[in-house]
């Protein structure tokens, strides 16, 4: 199945931290692969902006670098790679001082889309915010994107919010959750909004329980400065497993609209009820496997920050009062795993004698790796010996089904970038849900610093600290397993 791809209008990007890791790992090599399939159009331009003195030539060569380090093998060809890499033009930029900006403004082409990528630092955005004001460089249609983490807090999210809001409007602002821009968490709202089936059992009344795991073997490898700072709660709850639970748990949008889609979610946010202290199980990974502990990682005997966290979380509303959310996450963990797990309660009266193989039905959304959909049914045991049942699993990979178009699909960040320049924002955090997902996270974690609590070592290599375990149990439940 071959996928269709539309080229995206006439732009200009300007990327700020060009030379920075994001920018190479991601951005650039994520631009590179768009314009291979087709989607950038020749016309279109791609300005590096950064502190450092670059040549145009050393800027190219640090680009083709980065494309033949993060880019596979297989779609590295050499006249796209050149074409390419003629898009790119470079502007060495003070974003603190006045070094570069007229530059750019002469560079900047008024009649074509505009998009500026923050991938600096969060302290340096509203410098660079208001001297794209003050040289008039931004015209009334620009667009521009921000990274995580938006902020610390709420105080500090609300602080950038305001910053921004001083310069451009919301519906200028593109805040990147890159876990928006992956195709199966695209795919949750497909299967949800595009399917009768499952939407009518999709409630408490249907539905025992929801698990969510974004399980990862790396440990914090070199980011302990800022990962230490942070912790798995601020690091993926608060922004990543909260989308994909929003998108789990919001009732259907008028249309697939970004306001309707963002209005949505954010009911959700405000209707999780506060985190009890017993339904929090935090942990930092132990040396092992080949690899340091936590606190040699971040080099901090006495770091409380934990580098996984097991919630149980609920939602107070009509649809889902009475059925738990557990979420979990945690680094060094026995694979790189991420599934939504949705368990169904039992038919409300069994005609069946043998209850020895029964199984709850469970859909399992893969998200990574080998993603899919995958639907466990109870059946007849096959043979004879009367009326025993056995669960077995509808099973579909989208790799198997879709085959290339699958394969071919864009990272989050190639998704995510064209959908600046298309303009639509249903893939991005609004700055309200920014700020009430903080509101719900503060809380909690004020509430372990207040009481002091350590986080519980656990092995790496394992599916967590032991506690985690009886965070379900306790309501006569269990994890699935994170497989090896
Ligand atoms: C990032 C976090 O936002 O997401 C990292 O800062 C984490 O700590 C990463 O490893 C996980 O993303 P992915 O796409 O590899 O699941």
């Amino acid at each position: 199945m071959a996928s269709r791809v539309i080229p995206v209008e006439v732009f200009d990007l300007v990327v700020f931290g060009a030379t920075g890791d994001l920018a190479r790992r991601k951005i650039l090599p994520g631009l590179y692969l768009r314009f291979l399939a087709g989607q950038i159009l020749p016309e279109c331009r791609i300005i590096g902006a950064a502190r450092g003195e670059l040549s145009p030539g050393d800027f190219r060569e640090m680009v083709a670098a980065a494309i033949a380090e993060f880019v596979p093998p297989a779609r590295r060809q050499d006249e796209a790679i050149e074409g390419f890499l003629d898009r790119l033009c470079y502007i060495a930029i003070d974003a603190t001082g006045e070094i570069g900006w007229s530059e750019l403004k002469r560079e900047i082409r008024g009649d074509v889309i505009q998009a500026f990528y923050f991938s600096v630092t969060p302290a340096l955005f509203g410098a660079i915010a208001e001297r794209l004001r003050a040289h008039d460089i931004a015209g009334p249609g620009a667009r521009i994107v921000v990274e995580k983490p938006f902020g610390h807090d709420l105080a500090s999210a609300r602080a950038l919010n305001a910053t921004l809001a001083r310069h451009f409007d919301e519906s200028q602002i593109y805040r990147i959750d890159h876990y928006l821009g992956k195709e199966t968490v695209q795919n949750l709202m497909a299967v949800r909004f595009a399917n009768i089936l499952f939407e009518p059992l999709w409630k408490s009344e249907y539905i025992d329980h929801v698990q969510i795991t974004v399980a990862e073997t790396v440990g914090v490898n070199g980011r302990g400065a800022y990962y230490d700072k942070s912790g798995a709660m601020r690091d993926m709850v608060q922004n990543h497993i909260m989308q994909l639970l929003c998108l789990i748990a919001m009732e259907p949008p008028y249309h697939f609209d970004p306001d309707a889609v963002r209005d949505e979610k954010l009911k959700v946010i405000r209707a999780l009820d506060p985190v009890r202290p017993e339904d929090i199980v935090r942990g930092q990974y132990l040396a092992g496997q080949g690899g340091a502990g936590y606190l040699e990682d971040v080099e901090s005997a006495a770091s409380r920050t934990e580098s996984y966290i097991a919630l149980k979380v609920n939602i107070s509303n009509w649809r889902w009062k009475g059925t738990p959310f557990y979420l979990r996450t945690g680094k060094r963990l026995r694979a790189r795993e991420s599934e939504i797990a949705i368990t169904f309660k039992e038919p409300p009266h069994s005609i069946f004698d043998d209850h020895r193989g029964w199984r709850d039905n469970v859909l399992v959304i893969r998200l990574q790796p080998d993603e899919g959909i995958n639907l466990k049914v109870m059946i007849k045991e096959p043979g004879p010996g009367g009326m025993r049942l056995v669960q077995v699993p509808l099973d579909m990979s989208f790799a198997e089904a879709l085959g290339d178009a699958a394969e071919d699909a864009p990272d989050a960040y190639e998704r995510l970038i064209m959908d600046v320049i298309r303009g639509n924002q249903t893939l991005f955090m609004r700055g309200d849900e920014v700020e009430a997902a903080w509101a719900w996270t503060d809380p909690v974690i004020e509430g372990w610093e207040s009481r002091g609590e350590k986080p519980q070592p656990y092995d790496a290599g394992t599916s967590g600290p032991e506690d985690a375990l009886m965070l379900m149990h306790r309501d006569g439940r269990r994890w699935r397993e994170i497989r090896a």
